[in-house]
């Protein structure tokens, strides 16, 4: 998942001016300058799409609704408007309208899930790069996202909406209620690879990883060697990631002071990715204690009861229509770079007082980038010798979760896999 809008985004814009002098120093000389108008000595350039992770891509929404929670809430609008990344839709009272239009609806019969009534969400910019680019389109400071990747691939040569693409989604479902996108991107890999010749690279961040996997599970062994190249994993949640326990519980601001976490729960709950992204029992030890109150401890086989005590039993229905997706972690069938950061304190349990569950807990820390458990990531290391494609791992060791976008180890990373015959 991407962390909620930066309050550090002077710092990783500072950090960018520095790795883009720097991209630019090495890449002074580029191959192509060399033999311009001489197509053969053109470099091999592999066609990239990139699929974000969860709340990774702008979201907009037209209203025209019953009835509002706040006389300050717009109950109709003419047009769409951006709902994420907009920080000042989440400044208190705003903020209820927000929720209230941006939450979910759980049927029960269906098992699937929709917008309140009179709220009609979208996804902007299918196969283009800006929605995922930065996440608020006016405040281009915050937000900042597959920006500096996508800015270093221009400058290689690549065109952006061109043989460089974004895959945005609706990161509030999980796959199961995202049938048609899946068909519209495999429509966009084949255009890509029809139009430059070339199979295409997957570039996936954080819960966008398990979007691909899935996706790549669905295809058969020939499309896949024919269209893709490589799965390039930034920041894989392979087996889930801790922190959603705490989000759904008592949710999470990501310590922004003017956000209640109790009113961002009430969003954060009715995503059924939320859900999805709990940890797996596949990886996780059956005897950790990962929620911890004065009279009970939760591991990952307590989820039933979790969501019983925390008095959301609507989530164990959405746990089990999603958990089946990607639990089995069968092998994408397609060569995979997985790259993880580590060594960044990352929430790996939750001890709640008798205030459970309607406050902050005091977390545990361990191993990960800071959202995702070293654990979850490493789990690529099982496809090792299990496909016959190979499987690389490359721990970056400092990296947290969305900084690791802007690092220049991981840029000059994916680089050497796009150039590579
Ligand atoms: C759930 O979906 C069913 C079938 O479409 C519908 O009949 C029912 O009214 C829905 N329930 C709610 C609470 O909206
Ligand atoms: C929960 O687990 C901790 C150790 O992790 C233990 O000290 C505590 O007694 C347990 N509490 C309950 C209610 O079982
Ligand atoms: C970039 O990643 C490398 C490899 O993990 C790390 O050593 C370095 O400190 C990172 N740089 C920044 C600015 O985070």
């Amino acid at each position: 998942m991407v962390a909620w809008p930066r309050v550090t985004a002077l710092s990783s814009l500072l950090r960018l001016g520095l790795l883009l002098s720097l991209l630019s120093t090495r890449s002074s000389g580029r191959p192509q300058d060399k033999c311009l108008g001489d197509k053969s000595c053109q470099p091999v350039r592999s066609p990239v799409v990139l699929i974000p992770g969860d709340l990774g891509n702008q979201l907009e929404a037209k209203l025209d609704k019953p009835s509002v929670v706040h006389y300050i809430c717009y109950k109709k609008t003419d047009s769409f408007f951006t709902l994420w990344l907009n920080v000042e839709l989440l400044v208190p009272l705003a903020i209820d309208c927000w929720v209230d239009n941006i939450r979910l609806i759980y049927n029960r019969t269906t098992h699937t899930t929709s917008s309140p009534s009179g709220v009609e969400i979208r996804v902007p910019g299918w196969g283009k790069t800006f929605p995922l680019e930065y996440l608020d389109p006016s405040k281009r400071s915050v937000g900042m996202y597959f920006f500096t990747v996508v800015q270093a691939l221009v400058d290689w040569g690549y065109t952006r909406n061109d043989d460089v693409r974004g895959a945005p989604y609706d990161w509030r479902k999980a796959p199961n209620e995202n049938k048609e996108y899946f068909l519209a991107l495999q429509q966009m890999i084949e255009e890509m690879a029809e139009n430059t010749g070339r199979p295409v690279v997957l570039v996936a961040h954080s819960m966008g990883n398990l979007y691909t996997l899935y996706f790549l599970n669905q295809q058969p062994q020939a499309w896949k060697d024919k269209y893709i190249k490589a799965f390039i994993a930034l920041g894989p949640p392979w087996a889930g990631v801790a922190k959603t326990i705490r989000v759904i519980t008592s949710g999470d601001n990501n310590r922004i002071p003017v956000i209640s976490s109790l009113k961002i729960r009430t969003q954060q709950r009715t995503a059924v990715s939320t859900t999805w992204m709990l940890p797996y029992a596949h990886s996780w030890p059956k005897d950790k204690v990962l929620v911890q109150t004065p009279t009970t401890n939760y591991t990952v086989l307590d989820f039933k009861r979790l969501y019983s005590d925390i008095g959301f039993e609507e989530g164990w229905l959405m746990r089990q229509d999603t958990e089946s997706l990607v639990a089995d972690l069968t092998p994408p069938g397609v060569a995979v770079h997985c790259l993880y950061g580590s060594g960044v304190a990352t929430e790996e349990a939750f001890q709640y007082s008798d205030q459970f569950p309607d406050e902050e807990p005091t977390p545990v820390l361990g191993d990960g980038d800071g959202t995702v458990n070293l654990l979850s990531a490493v789990q690529c290391g099982r496809w090792v010798g299990k496909q016959k494609q190979p499987v690389t791992l490359k721990e970056l060791p400092g990296n947290e979760h969305v900084d690791m976008l802007l690092n220049y180890t991981t840029v000059a990373y994916i680089k050497t896999v796009l150039f590579s015959p």
